[in-house]
C-alpha cells in the first residue's frame, strides 16, 4: 500500500519513533567517502537498535561500546572483538574481564588508576589516552569529564608501559554535535606533538581515534557542517600534523552522526493551558520518554501536522511532557502554528539518544519504534523539508 508520508505519521500510535534504515545507510556511506581510510566504530549509545548495529557490521564497520551490556549486543549483531573498542575512561572489572575473553581491539585510559584496573583484568591490552580538547561550539559540550593533558597523556604511556600494557596512541571529543570543524584540527595538531613527543619516549603510536560530534540537521540547516566538510578538514589535518606512520589506523566513532537525521518522533498534543501570559502545550512524549536532549539544550527542530498550518495564526509555546515533574519542559518560546489537543507534533533528527535515554517514569510509555520503509510511501521527505526550524 503506497501512502503519503504525512498520512502514515498521522496514523501512527504515538509517541513513536520512525527510523530510515536507508538514510542510516547513506550517512554510513557518506563517511567512508568523506574519511578515506579511515576506520568506523559505530558509537553505539546513541541508538543501539539491533538492526542499526547489524548495518554497520555487515559493512564492515565496528562498535564503540561503553558497558558490559554493549559488548553484549555487539556480539548479537556478530561482531569480532578485533573490530570493537571501548572509549568509556571508566570501566568496571566485570567489563574489563570480557573485554579480555572477548579480544577486545583496545581501550581508552585517563587516569593512572585506570591504567592499573586495565593491567590488572586486561593484561598485555593496548591502550588509548585520551586527550582533553577544546568543546567550544558544540551543542552539548563533553569536556571537563574526562581527559587529560598532554603531560599527564605521556606520563600514563609510560606508565602503561611499565605495567605490561601496550600504548597505542590517542583519543578526544570535540563534543556532541559540533558546529565548529576547526575544533577537530585544532585537537588532532594538539594530538600531533603528543605522538612526536611519545614517539621521542619510545613508544610506537599508530592508532588516532577523532571521537564523535559529528552533527545531524545539515540536510535542512546550511549553518550546520557536513560531514564531507568535516571531512576533507579532518583529512588535511592528518596529513599535516600526525607523523608518518606504517599501518597508521584512524578512528571515527560516530554516534549522532550515523544515526540523528534518520529518526523522527510523532508526538500528540494531549493538553493546552494559558498561564499568566505563556501558552502550553502538553504532549504525551517529554524530557523523560524520549526528550531528554532537549532538556540539556538541544534546540528541537518540530513541524506541527495539521490541515491548513499554514493560515494559522503564530503562536510563542512553551512545550511540555506528561509528566508531573516541573523539570519535564522540552522547549521555551517555541513559535509555532496555533495547536489544538488531538494534533500532532513531529520532532526531526532525534534518531539518536532518544530512546537510549527513554525511561517510563510516572507511568508515560517510551516510545514504540518503527523503521520507515520507503517503498510504502509515495514521497522522499516533504515533511522534513517544511520543518519550523526552533
Ligand atoms: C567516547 C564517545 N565516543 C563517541 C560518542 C558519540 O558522540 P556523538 O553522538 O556526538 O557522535 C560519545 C558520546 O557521548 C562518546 O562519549
Amino acid at each position: 500500500m503506497i501512502v503519503r508520508l504525512d498520512a502514515l505519521l498521522n496514523e501512527v500510535p504515538t509517541p513513536s519513533l520512525i527510523l530510515d534504515f536507508e538514510e542510516i545507510a547513506n550517512s554510513y556511506q557518506q563517511f567512508v567517502t568523506s574519511f578515506p581510510g579511515a576506520m568506523i566504530f559505530y558509537a553505539m549509545k546513541a541508538n543501539a537498535h539491533p538492526d542499526i548495529i547489524q548495518l554497520v557490521v555487515n559493512r564492515g564497520g565496528g562498535l564503540e561500546i561503553a558497558s558490559l551490556a554493549e559488548l553484549e549486543k555487539s556480539f548479537s549483531a556478530g561482531a569480532d572483538g578485533s573490530r570493537i573498542i571501548c572509549s568509556n575512561p571508566i570501566k568496571n572489572p566485570v567489563f574489563l574481564r570480557r573485554m579480555h575473553e572477548a579480544g577486545v581491539y583496545a581501550v581508552v585510559v585517563d587516569s593512572t588508576y585506570e591504567v592499573e584496573k586495565v593491567a590488572q583484568y586486561m593484561p598485555g591490552a593496548r591502550v588509548y589516552m585520551r586527550l582533553a580538547v577544546d568543546n567550544t561550539g558544540s551543542v552539548l559540550p563533553l569536556d571537563g569529564k574526562f581527559g587529560v593533558d598532554a603531560e599527564l597523556a605521556l606520563e600514563l604511556c609510560d606508565l602503561s608501559r611499565e605495567l605490561g600494557l601496550n600504548p597505542i596512541g590517542l583519543s578526544f571529543h570535540v563534543g556532541s554535535q559540533c558546529l565548529s570543524p576547526m575544533n577537530w584540527v585544532k585537537a588532532i595538531a594538539a594530538c600531533g606533538d603528543v605522538w612526536r613527543a611519545a614517539t621521542e619516549r619510545g613508544h610506537n603510536f599508530h592508532f588516532l581515534d577523532i571521537g564523535g560530534g559529528y552533527p545531524a540537521g545539515s540536510n535542512h540547516d546550511a549553518s550546520i557542517p557536513t560531514t564531507a566538510e568535516i571531512g576533507s578538514l579532518v583529512m588535511e589535518a592528518v596529513e599535516n600534523y600526525i607523523p608518518p606512520t606504517p599501518e597508521m589506523m584512524l578512528v571515527l566513532e560516530p554516534g549522532r552522526g550515523l544515526s540523528g537525521e534518520a529518526g523522527w518522533l510523532v508526538t500528540t498534543v494531549e493538553g493546552k493551558a494559558l498561564r499568566g501570559s505563556g501558552e502550553w502545550l502538553y504532549l504525551d512524549a517529554g524530557v523523560f520518554n524520549g526528550l531528554m536532549e532537549a532538556f540539556e539544550g538541544f534546540p528541537p527542530v518540530v513541524k506541527l501536522l495539521a490541515d491548513g498550518v499554514e493560515d494559522r495564526p503564530l503562536r510563542r509555546y512553551t512545550i511540555a511532557g506528561p509528566s508531573c515533574d516541573s523539570c519535564d519542559v522540552v522547549a521555551r518560546n517555541l513559535e509555532m502554528p496555533e495547536a489544538h489537543i488531538g494534533e500532532r507534533i513531529v520532532f526531526f533528527d532525534v534518531g539518536a539518544y532518544t530512546n537510549e535515554y527513554a525511561v517510563a517514569f510516572n507511568g508515560f510509555p517510551i516510545p514504540r519504534v518503527m523503521a520507515l520503509n520507503r517503498d510504502d510511501i509515495d514521497e522522499a521527505q516533504p515533511v522534513h523539508e517544511e520543518a519550523v526550524l526552533a
